[in-house]
């Protein structure tokens, strides 16, 4: 019988895709909608860029091309990382692949064996588990919670580890709290790594969206150069989401596995999108600071009106763009919450659910969206708030 691979019905989709669908279908209806849904800067790269690209184009650099990616850029982001993130890396550490994305499914495909447990952050990215579960391993949770600033809980962590545990999962600045991970905790998971033998993957794609302080990659810490991989790329530090560009910085061997995955499937990710990286990571122009900067003020501005909203309580991500807000003063489910925003506000924001159980009781909004949005959003959500005030009067 013709049937789908079984491995397929353990997979999901994203909680902000479905609404950013629902989202387009109510605009085709004649409906306002602001996005805050999507995990996507409203910045485009720079002009060097973009003119990188033309002109590495008209070169002809449109070919068949390096496997693990042109040596030009894995230089280049070797330069890059120990300027921005003081580590040591070479080229040979280095595989492009097309996203961060390709990056975690081929670096979990490399490494996990069926039946591997896999330790990832609850609320976190929900390719995590979803890849984890396409392999055949298992994914186990560790909760990122309130009462702990949405830090990893070193003893929770430490009490799921067995002899299946092969891989720990870490994300930081993370989605979708923007949690930065405090530098005694990481030191205490590189610890577990070491003690256990874990590989770890650190995804580090937010990295340069913190407000305040320096980065610490999990790579800095003892014993971690041989068994972390990070998985970094273009999409959010530089405003590169639609290039389908990312990396994995790895061990040798990992490297060469990775290679070999990309041999199996893309072959090579698009030469001139390559070139042109080279000058996004150069950054001559200032953007990622820029915009940045611009991060940190809508922060500001929107997370003071968020708390302005009633029944809603949100405390300043240390990083990345979005606002995490906890909706359990309004009486309604999340799902509820983000029905109401959506159906009736038109802001588009996403249930927590859609990033684990820990999710329950939040909704996600991305702040990758202008100011007047922002503003816009929040007197749009103090209408229907009336919605929930009632039912909480009711009760
Ligand atoms: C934590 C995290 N990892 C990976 C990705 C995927 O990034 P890319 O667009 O480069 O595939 C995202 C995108 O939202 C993310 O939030």
């Amino acid at each position: 019988m013709r049937s789908i691979a079984s491995r397929m019905s353990v997979m999901s989709g994203e909680g902000a895709l479905s609404v950013f669908a629902r989202a387009k279908e109510l605009e085709r209806l004649g409906r306002s909608i602001i996005h805050l849904e999507l995990g996507e800067p409203d910045f485009h790269p720079g002009p060097s860029v973009v003119e990188s690209v033309a002109k590495a184009l008209a070169d002809g650099k449109d070919r068949y091309c390096a496997v693990a990616g042109v040596p030009a850029l894995r230089e280049e982001i070797a330069t890059y990382l120990q300027r921005t993130r003081s580590i040591g890396v070479s080229a040979d550490n280095i595989v492009i692949a097309p996203g961060c994305k390709a990056a975690l499914f081929f670096a979990m495909m490399a490494l996990l064996e069926p039946g591997d447990e896999v330790l990832y952050p609850d609320p976190g990215f929900p390719g995590y588990p979803s890849i984890t579960l396409g392999l055949g391993a298992v994914p186990v949770p560790f909760e990122l919670s309130p009462r702990h600033h949405f830090q990893p809980d070193l003893a929770e962590i430490a009490s799921r580890i067995t002899r299946r545990t092969r891989m720990l999962i870490t994300n930081s600045p993370g989605n979708p709290t923007g949690t930065v991970y405090m530098d005694e905790v990481q030191r205490g998971l590189a610890e577990l790594a070491v003690k256990h033998d874990l590989w770890v993957l650190s995804d580090e794609i937010y990295a340069r969206i913190i407000y305040g302080g320096e980065y610490l990659s999990m790579l800095r810490y003892a014993g971690m150069k041989q068994r972390t991989l990070i998985i970094d790329g273009f999409s959010k530090s530089f405003a590169m989401t639609g290039w389908r560009l990312g990396y994995t910085v790895a061990p040798p061997e990992v490297a060469a596995a990775l290679a070999l995955l990309a041999i199996n499937s893309y072959t090579c990710v698009a030469e001139f999108t390559q070139y042109a990286a080279i000058d996004a990571l150069r950054d001559r122009e200032g953007n990622t600071p820029r915009m940045v900067s611009e991060f940190a003020r809508r922060r500001a501005q929107f997370v003071h009106d968020l708390n302005q909203v009633p029944g809603f309580h949100c405390e300043p991500p240390a990083g990345a763009f979005y606002a995490w807000v906890d909706i359990r003063g309004t009486g309604a489910s999340a799902e509820e919450v983000s029905r109401i925003l959506l159906e009736d506000a038109g802001v588009a924001a996403i249930a927590g659910g859609a990033f684990g159980p820990s999710g329950e009781h939040f909704v996600r909004f991305s702040f990758a969206s202008s100011v007047e949005n922002l503003r816009e959003a929040v007197a749009r959500i103090m209408k229907v708030s009336t919605a929930w005030q009632r039912t909480l009067e009711e009760k």
